[in-house]
């Protein structure tokens, strides 16, 4: 049985108790991570620590543990649950109070949660590329912070797997953000393109990864955002997330992209993250 952190503890999943109280299970008011395992061994993880903490900063809620600890609690989750290729999910909530809208007062301890997931590297699909459908963005103006409050994204990616795609592409006033839980990119005429970092998108460590290896390839990067006419006519498109790490886009909407085969490019940089990775 996995086991999981809750509250200080090491426990397994059946003896996890959670609050009614939770302000995660009210309001969804807390901030999470996922960090990817390769080999037994983390990936970014200090990216995605430093990020948890930032996102938490950002709605005023101060994490319990230190970076160095939350590492710790994270290694000796992947230890206890001989965990060699997966996930690490981790989510923090603005702890226990009865119900009511503002900060509790006196404050409350956060609460921490975090558990392992097995899954190997989407293989099949970043082989053949996959399908996205077009959104309309309806999310809140802080797409920066990673909030537990997913439902602008669950409702794109229903909507986008309703019409037997594997990820949504949200756009607001014809401009592309992102995906539902991912980076967007382009490529047309050689430059790889991608909506610049701001509050209207999750700035996403794989993002950050790709870009760096566009750097040391040569590869050109626009970071500016295109609409989904633009989309449409690229010569490739692909997104970027932890678990998917570079997945390519064949086909958006009804419009297949370049010949309908995986890009150049795309598959240059799906090399280079490999050899990033333990
Ligand atoms: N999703 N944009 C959004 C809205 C996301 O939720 C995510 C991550 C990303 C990609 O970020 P990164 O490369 O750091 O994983 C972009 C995670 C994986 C999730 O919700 O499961």
């Amino acid at each position: 049985m996995t086991v999981y952190f809750i509250d200080g503890q090491f426990t397994g999943k059946d003896e996890v108790k959670v609050s009614i109280d939770d302000r995660g299970y009210y309001f969804g008011d807390g901030v999470y991570e996922v960090i990817k395992v390769y080999n037994g061994q983390l990936f970014t993880e200090k990216e995605h620590i430093e990020r948890l903490f930032n996102s938490a900063a950002k709605i005023h809620l101060s994490i319990s543990h230190t970076e160095k600890e939350l590492v710790e609690i994270v290694k000796a989750l992947i230890e206890k649950n001989n965990l060699v290729n997966g996930h690490v999910y981790l989510q923090v909530t603005r702890g226990v109070s009865a119900r009511q809208h503002h900060f509790p007062m006196p404050e409350v301890p956060a609460v921490l949660t975090a558990y392992t997931v097995e899954g190997e590297r989407p293989t099949a699909n970043m082989e053949n590329g996959v399908k996205v459908k077009t959104v309309a963005d309806i999310r809140w103006l802080r797409c920066d912070i990673k909030s537990l409050n997913l439902l602008g994204s669950v409702l794109a990616k229903e909507e986008a797997k309703q019409a037997g795609c594997e990820e949504a592409m949200l756009h607001r006033d014809g401009l592309v953000t992102e995906g539902s839980s991912t980076n967007m990119f382009g490529v047309k005429d050689g430059v790889v393109r991608t909506h610049p970092v701001s509050n209207l998108i999750l700035e996403g460590i794989t993002r950050q990864v790709v870009l760096q290896i566009c750097q040391k390839l040569n590869i050109p990067v626009e970071e500016k955002a295109f609409t989904v006419e633009e989309a449409y006519e690229m010569d490739e498109f692909f997104f970027t997330s932890t678990t998917a790490e570079v997945m390519p886009i064949i086909q958006i909407d009804d419009r297949v992209i370049g010949n309908g085969e995986i890009g150049t490019i795309t598959k240059q940089l799906q090399e280079a993250f490999t050899l990033e990775t333990p």
